[in-house]
């Protein structure tokens, strides 16, 4: 996922794209060696040294489990781009840190006013759901959704990304699409509205932490995916590449309709069909959702980077 400041969209996708790399030659990249000076001892008679000291001993220097994630996504998403899918290895790689990360790696707590059920005004729909921007450049984004009960992120795409999606606590239902790119032609003229496509049901299923993350593709995968709290819940998200307005990358919302919505009565045969299979109709929303309630607020967990 990825939403405006006040939703995914917002908060991601707004002049990201004029974020800088991080610099590649920070002191405190792990990609720079630092050189010491070797002196060498002439006599040799006396080769006693002190002990190495352990990375360990300085909890400053310890490597955290989001340090972890950014480095990886880092290496992830290095050759990345629109449409690019990073190899398996890599996928692998990612998912691992993914798979293992929790709540407190991020300094959440269920506790936390974020995830109360009267948490924010009550003037929309849904309750207020809270996003907490970890980091963001040209190849990447991190930022964690933070959920009160019954907190929805409305039916949504992501054009052109891979997107890992950790459930860190809670319970969340997801239910996500794919675009059916080879539709009976009979079915396809049947809807004359350019904003409305044909698309398959990939998963509609609950999710319960701990879980392994889940990922999603440009063009498979649940491209197209709405999550509803079932408890408060925590999920981080890492988008690659992030949403872009300049790019054309944008987040754009759907309504959902059953397949009937749209096809003649000529088309049972073919309709009939499709159906065993899951489908539905997903059309363009023109303005943002009237349930769609997200608001940024500031990461205080470890830091993600030097
Ligand atoms: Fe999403």
């Amino acid at each position: 996922m990825g939403f405006e400041m006040k939703t995914e969209k917002d908060v991601l996708s707004k002049d990201q794209c004029k974020v800088k790399s991080p610099n590649p030659n920070s002191v405190n990249s792990p990609h720079i060696k630092k050189k010491k000076k070797k002196k060498k001892n002439k006599s040799k008679k006396t080769k006693k040294t002190s002990p190495p000291r352990k990375r360990s001993d300085s909890p400053a220097d310890e490597i955290t489990a989001v340090r972890r994630l950014f480095d990886t996504c880092k290496e992830v998403f290095s050759d990345g781009g629109p449409g690019v899918i990073p190899s398996l290895d890599k996928i692998q790689q990612l998912r691992d840190i993914l798979d293992n990360m929790k709540p407190e790696d991020v300094g959440l707590t269920p506790t936390m006013p974020y995830f109360r059920p009267d948490y924010g005004p009550e003037s929309k729909s849904s309750p207020p759901i809270t996003y907490l921007h970890l980091h963001q450049c040209e190849q990447f984004s991190i930022g964690i959704f933070c959920l009160p009960p019954s907190g929805v992120i409305p039916l949504h795409n992501h054009p052109g990304m891979t997107v890992f999606s950790k459930l860190l606590f809670g319970t969340m239902h997801i239910k996500s699409y794919d675009w059916v790119v080879d539709a009976p032609m009979s079915i396809s003229i049947a809807v004359r509205d350019s904003k409305t496509r044909l698309a398959k049901l990939k998963m509609d299923s609950t999710l319960t932490a701990p879980c392994n993350a889940s990922i999603l593709y440009p063009e498979d995968g649940g491209n197209m995916h709405r999550f509803t709290a079932r408890t408060a819940c925590a999920v981080l998200d890492v988008l690659g590449p992030p949403y872009c307005n300049p790019e054309g990358r944008h987040c754009t919302y759907f309504l959902e309709f059953p397949l009937d919505n749209f096809s003649s009565e000529e088309d049972n045969v073919l309709r009939g069909e499709v159906e065993k299979e899951g489908h539905a109709w997903l059309q363009e929303r023109d303005d943002k959702p009237d349930d769609l309630n997200v608001v940024g607020a500031l990461y205080t967990g470890p830091k993600v980077e030097d």
